[in-house]
């Protein structure tokens, strides 16, 4: 369901609309680091609804409001009605005659298609249980500035196909043209509605999707390789299984010696050493991983100062 008036998923916005988006943030970037303000959204205000931890998400919307000379709303559900049950499509109305603009972390994705439906005003999703395009655009934005581009690249998505981050990365490095190959353990696979659709946006493009149950396959000459925790926030009654299940998926230098000689690491983080990726790796020579986290702030910018 794409709605280029809230940003929901990767595929709400075209290849242009990324590339704008990108180029946008780098500017901002640019200028912060030079000190130039830019007061883009002077006097808007944006409600931030948590029902989910977070420290980079919402530091850097929080920050990314600031600089643009408004105003951000931490709103955890522990405080706020929604969390005692109030709708929410009430609280969609609510917030619309309040605010300009609306960042949700929530679980199902129906939720925040529900809150979209029921607000006035621009909805960012900043996470559910099946995307979180913040999270892309930044790595889209890192990859970019590493690499001096997007298309044509390989990239690998090593994990749990069936999280957020995966079915996010699916999307936005096909969107792109990227060469994108997962790899996940049998039972963990990416959504098959997910994998069709962006399949088609992919060979639109120029790029490809593929899928594999081996992670050597996936590396295979990759200029980008990325990962996600094995348990997603709300998965953790099954962290032991998984670890288990992602025993043979973590990225570590026997697995990375496939990919190209300076491939980069990207992890949205948090992370957890020696699960899903080894130290050597995350603070190692090819890991980006804190640039990518720095990015958030400006990509972040770019997708605010257009929707609101
Ligand atoms: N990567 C990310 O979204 O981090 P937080 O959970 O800290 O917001
Ligand atoms: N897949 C992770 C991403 C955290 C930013 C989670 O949902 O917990």
């Amino acid at each position: 369901m794409s709605n280029p008036n809230h940003f929901l998923t990767m595929l709400d916005y075209d290849q242009a609309t990324v590339y704008d988006l990108l180029k946008d943030a780098q500017t901002m970037k640019k200028e912060v680091k030079e000190g130039i303000p830019h007061p883009h959204l002077k006097g808007k205000t944006l409600a931030m609804i948590f029902e989910k931890s977070s420290t980079r998400t919402r530091v850097s919307f929080e920050v990314g409001m600031l600089q643009l000379g408004g105003h951000a709303l931490f709103l955890s559900s522990d405080d706020i009605q929604l969390g005692r049950g109030e709708p929410v499509s009430d609280t969609a109305k609510v917030l619309s005659g309040y605010v300009d603009g609306i960042m949700i972390r929530t679980f199902g994705h129906d939720r925040i298609e529900e809150l979209s439906a029921h607000a006035s005003i621009p909805v960012i999703n900043g996470l559910t249980n099946e995307h979180h395009p913040c999270q892309v655009l930044a790595d889209l934005m890192t990859i970019q500035e590493q690499k001096g581009k997007l298309e044509g690249l390989t990239a690998a998505y090593i994990g749990d196909g069936f999280n957020n981050m995966a079915h996010s990365l699916i999307q936005g490095l096909s969107l792109m043209g990227m060469h994108v190959q997962v790899a996940s353990p049998e039972g963990y696979e990416p959504d098959s509605v997910i994998m069709e659709e962006a399949k088609d946006v992919a060979d639109k493009h120029n790029g490809s999707l593929s899928f594999s149950y081996s992670p050597e396959r996936a590396v295979q000459q990759a200029d980008v390789i990325i990962t996600d925790v094995w348990a997603s926030m709300g998965n953790e009654a099954e962290q032991e299984q998984r670890l288990s299940d992602f025993k043979d998926f973590q990225v570590n230098e026997a697995l990375t010696a496939h990919a190209k000689d300076d491939y980069i690491f990207l992890h949205c983080l948090p992370a957890h050493r020696e699960e899903e990726v080894t130290a050597a790796i995350i603070d190692g020579p090819h890991s980006v991983v804190f640039e990518e986290a720095e990015n958030r702030l400006h990509a972040q910018k770019a997708i605010l100062k257009k929707l609101l």
